[in-house]
This record gives C-alpha cells, sequence and structure tokens, in this order.
C-alpha cells in the first residue's frame, strides 16, 4: 500500500495528503485546491513548482519542459512530480485565486449514447455520466482507454449547464489507441467507459467589456463550442466572433448549429473558412480571414484551438492588428491518438 506524504500549498495555506505514487497536481485538483495547469502531461510547463521543503521524484518529466538549471534551482513539474517526503511548494503561476471558480477533479463512469460521423475522419462523442461534472466552459476531461489504462484527452463542446451529457469531438488517427482501435473501432452505443475531469484552464467565464474572437481549426472547435454557447447563454461578451478553419467543406461540422445561433444572438458572428475548395464561405487559411475582418483588435480578446501552426498563424495575425499579448488565450492542441 502506497504511504502518504502531506504537501503544503505555499500562498494558500493549505495541506493536501498526496500518496507517494500520485503526482502533487492530481492530489491537489482533487482536493478542490486549484494550482495552474494545462496538458497535465509534462509538455507545457504551466505546473511548475518551487519546492521550498522535503524531496520528490520527478519520474519522467522532460529536459525541455524542466531543464537541469531548473531541477537544481527546486522546481518540478506539478502534473510528474511524485514526493518522496513531506514538502512545501510554491506554485509559480500563482494560486489561480483570480475570481473564476474552479471545480474539483473525479473519476466518472459513463454511458456511450451517441456515436456519428460528423466531419472527415471525425466523430462525435456523447457521454451519458453516472453522476454530474461541474466544468468550466473550454476545459477537457481525460477518457480511460479500457484495457489499457491510458488517458486521452478531449475538450468539452456542451455548456457547463449540461453536466451529465458531454460531448466531445475526436479526430481519427491511424493506429491510434484511443482513436482508430477504440472510439473509431469496437466502440458502440451503450458502451460503459471511465474518465476523468475536469481539467485545464483554457476558459471565458468572466464578463468583458470588449468583443472576443474565438479561432478554432479541425476538432479544435470542441471547446469553443461549449465557450460560444456558454458567454452566449450569461451574455459575457458585447460581440463574439467564431472562427472556424478547415481545408474542404468535408472538414467543417455544426455549420447549421452555429448558423442557427448566429440568427438567435445578433452579436454572434460565425466565420467558417476554407483554405482549399470554392465555396459560397470565406476562403483562404483561418487566420488571413480574421486579418481581412479585422483592421485592430486593440483591447479585444482571442481564444485559440487548432493545430500548433495554426495556433501560431493566429497569435502573429493578431498582434498584428494590436491585440495584446495577455489578451490571447490558447488551448495547448494534443493529438490524442
Ligand atoms: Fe504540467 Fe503541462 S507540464 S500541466
Amino acid at each position: 500500500m502506497a504511504n502518504n506524504y502531506t504537501v503544503r500549498i505555499q500562498g494558500k495555506n493549505s495541506d493536501v495528503t498526496v500518496a507517494e505514487d500520485q503526482s502533487i497536481l492530481d492530489a491537489a485538483l482533487r482536493a478542490n485546491e486549484w494550482l495552474p495547469h494545462s496538458c497535465t502531461q509534462g509538455t507545457c510547463g504551466t505546473c511548475k513548482l518551487k519546492v521550498l521543503c522535503g524531496e520528490v521524484n520527478h519520474n519522467e518529466s522532460p529536459e525541455y519542459t524542466l531543464t537541469a538549471g531548473e531541477r537544481a534551482d527546486g522546481l518540478v513539474l506539478g502534473c510528474m512530480a511524485t514526493p518522496r517526503s513531506d514538502l512545501t511548494v510554491e506554485p509559480l503561476g500563482g494560486t489561480g485565486d483570480d475570481g473564476v471558480p474552479h471545480f474539483p477533479l473525479r473519476d466518472y463512469d459513463a454511458t456511450v449514447v451517441v456515436l456519428e460521423d460528423i466531419a472527415a475522419n471525425t466523430r462525435r462523442l456523447v457521454v451519458e455520466l453516472d453522476t454530474p461534472m461541474l466544468f468550466n466552459a473550454g476545459q477537457y476531461a481525460e477518457l480511460i482507454v479500457p484495457e489499457h489504462n491510458v488517458g486521452r484527452q478531449y475538450s468539452m463542446a456542451n455548456p457547463p449547464t449540461e453536466t451529465r451529457r458531454l460531448e466531445f469531438h475526436v479526430k481519427l488517427t491511424p493506429e491510434g489507441l484511443a482513436t482508430e482501435r477504440w472510439i473509431f473501432g469496437p466502440m458502440q452505443v451503450g458502451d460503459r467507459l471511465s474518465l476523468r475531469g475536469p481539467l485545464g484552464q483554457f476558459n471565458l467565464v468572466k464578463e468583458q467589456d470588449e468583443p472576443a474572437i474565438l479561432i478554432g481549426g479541425g476538432t479544435g472547435l470542441a471547446p469553443l463550442k461549449s465557450i460560444v454557447q456558454h458567454a452566449l447563454a450569461e451574455r459575457l461578451v458585447p460581440e463574439l466572433y467564431l472562427y472556424h478553419g478547415g481545408r474542404r467543406q468535408e472538414d467543417l461540422y455544426d455549420v447549421e448549429f452555429f448558423r442557427g445561433l448566429a440568427r438567435e444572438h445578433e452579436h454572434f458572428h460565425y466565420r467558417p473558412a476554407l483554405s482549399e475548395e470554392q465555396w459560397d464561405g470565406a476562403m483562404g487559411m483561418v487566420t488571413d480571414v480574421v486579418l481581412d475582418d479585422f483592421s485592430s483588435c486593440k483591447g479585444m480578446s482571442a481564444y485559440l484551438c487548432g493545430p500548433p501552426p495554426m495556433v501560431e498563424a493566429a497569435v502573429k495575425a493578431l498582434k498584428r492588428r494590436r491585440m495584446a499579448p495577455r489578451l490571447i488565450f490558447r488551448e495547448e492542441f494534443t493529438v490524442a491518438a
């Protein structure tokens, strides 16, 4: 049986019990002690902590995220490090006490209720949870691949008011353990599965005075769909622009859903764009379409989710239009094979 250690989080004055084989981040989130994080896989560096007292195992913390110099300075990745003694740690990204509500990480069991093809090599998976999950629009859950006991991360596409039915958008990866060999393979409506969530800090939960631009590529649309529905229901922004980029029409999905929202809400604007096929909508790379549509983005904010080249291009385009970097929020898009 695993030993437990006590981890004190500096700045919160709270103690969290962490098992010796459990990451500090996992234990803190389960205890509803929010710590900054994004990928939970050791790749983004958002979860860095300074160990003020005690010893840890770094486990598989990659050198490109946590350098030898940082380790020597007592830094650890909260999502990878496990305790070897009682600890005192200080979150480098703050304690997250910024007025945003946070919800505890939990394990859930669920039933598959919808499994449908919605675009080229893209499926919508809807599950009904046995117990409700509270989350913020933009967060994600980790689906546990049966028999392999490994997690794959997918953003919730449903609004957070729907706490029992979670919608995910899944892109096929050839030979992928979770995709070709499960969700695009033997998975059927009625199957049972396990997941954990909510995770991540990509969200728009607070009212803001200036317009927001949401740019998604491929299944990067999923968290944006949740954010759009939440922002419209709560009237969080004065103007909301959603761009969805694809190469061909077969890459787009939920077009009629968003067109319907745009008809209902005159402050919501939906602009799907295609880069490789003529059609009656916007043409070109989605970021070029944004550049054409706005002469200035000063004071506005942006929420980006998609393949890294698209996100990089969007950041550049928005900065060219004078958007402040601190108002550009991006979700790390990992290919969940
Ligand atoms: Fe820990 Fe990304 S490296 S959350």
